[in-house]
């Protein structure tokens, strides 16, 4: 009891992680009593936008109170060691002799007086107790900022009958504002942010980043036949960049905003778009993280392809007793042919959020 009580003053003291790995460095800034000002702080030290902010306030708005609060920021370009440094000191961190360490390809500088390691994958380990609270949320997102190279991660949220809307399409709202909060922390952790056209025809949603701070990911539209709605939000919006996918030879029926939609053809075969052939091609744009927001068909087809690491499953508990599916995965005729990937499971506000790691599992019959 005492370790966590000292592990969480030393978080709470401002306590700093700067990390770097091959390919990005990133600051992990404990901070009491975060404000809106920190996070801009830490962007103008580190030249680049914040991608995870996690403030007591923003916590105790949505009803999660006496979490840690943290701040990533993502620094570009790449500084040196010394560089990393100097922004931890410029953040007023007490900074024992830093470390630089190499773990499975994976580099990464350490100073933390909670010598919390932290490895490749995201996965973390403490030589002090750490509060419970805080475990679970270093386990939630360092995954995310910690781990290099290409990630795809879908979600759903959905009803404890499986379902992620009414037969009409409503899915306002199955989850609980916390369970939302969190969907647009994965927004912020990523590059792009893909739905199908079915998703964007019921909800015209805008995929922004509004319920924390953060940048909003390229907005992509799987649309293989070209039938999205013409006034569609983020067509006009100009909130984020778009991109509109179509079939090859299908001329969109919908032209809206063109001139601030990227419009793309790829190849469809009978299931549509290949899901590797979609994530690679916005790796070659610049989108390395992706994730893959909805709806049920899509996500399933996605899954079913083996093209998914992580699958965020938000249930709440609530029954609708018809509508709109989640995952729907080819039949299979035994338990035994079903998938069980590791699976973590939190709290989340009045949800449940389960964490699937599926490292591009892909189902029998795909
Ligand atoms: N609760 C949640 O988390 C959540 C999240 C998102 C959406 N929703 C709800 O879900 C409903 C929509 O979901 P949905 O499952 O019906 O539709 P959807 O997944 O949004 O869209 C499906 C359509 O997108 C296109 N598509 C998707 N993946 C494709 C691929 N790999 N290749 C080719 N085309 C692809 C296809 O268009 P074509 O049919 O033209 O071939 C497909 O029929 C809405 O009511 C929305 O409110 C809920």
């Amino acid at each position: 009891m005492r370790q966590a009580e000292r592990a969480l003053f030393d978080l709470r003291r401002g306590l700093s992680i700067l990390m770097r790995d091959l390919d990005r460095a990133f600051v992990v800034c404990a901070v009491e009593g975060l404000d809106d000002a920190v996070p801009g702080e830490m962007q103008a030290l580190a030249g680049s936008p914040a991608n995870l902010v996690l403030s007591g306030h923003r916590l105790a708005a949505i009803g999660r109170q006496g979490a840690a609060e943290a701040v990533a920021v993502a620094l570009a370009p790449l500084p040196d060691a010394a560089a990393l440094r100097t922004l931890a000191w410029q953040r007023g961190a007490s900074l024992p002799a830093g470390v630089a360490l190499r773990d499975g390809g994976l580099e990464y500088l350490l100073i933390s007086p909670a010598q919390i390691e932290i490895r490749a994958g995201g996965r973390w380990r403490c030589e002090r107790a750490v509060r419970a609270d805080t475990v679970e949320l270093l386990d939630l997102f360092l995954p995310w900022v910690a781990a290099p190279g290409r990630l795809a991660i879908a979600q759903l949220g959905q009803s404890l009958d499986g379902r992620i809307a009414t037969e009409s399409g409503a899915s306002h709202y199955i989850n609980c504002l916390e369970a939302r909060t969190h969907l647009h922390r994965l927004r912020a952790l990523v590059d792009a942010v893909v739905v199908g056209v079915g998703t964007v025809n019921a909800d015209d949603p805008q995929l922004t980043v509004r319920h924390v701070s953060g940048r909003s990911p390229v907005r992509v539209v799987l649309d293989p036949r070209g039938r999205v709605r013409a006034d569609a939000k983020l067509f006009h919006d100009g909130a984020a960049p778009t991109m509109h996918v179509v079939g090859e030879h299908v001329a969109p029926v919908c032209t809206a905003g063109a001139e601030r939609v990227v419009r793309v053809g790829l190849p469809v075969g009978a299931d549509g778009f290949e899901p590797d052939v979609v994530l690679e091609w916005l790796a070659q744009s610049g989108c390395r993280r992706v994730l893959v927001e909805g709806g049920g068909l899509t996500v399933s087809r996605f899954l079913r392809a083996g093209a998914l690491d992580r699958l965020h499953l938000l249930v709440a508990p609530l029954l609708i007793g018809s509508g709109r599916p989640g995952l729907v995965l080819p039949a299979v005729d035994t338990l035994d042919e079903a998938l069980r990937p590791p699976c973590r499971h939190f709290r989340c506000g009045s949800d449940s959020l389960f964490d699937l790691e599926l490292g591009g599992l892909a189902t029998a019959q795909a």
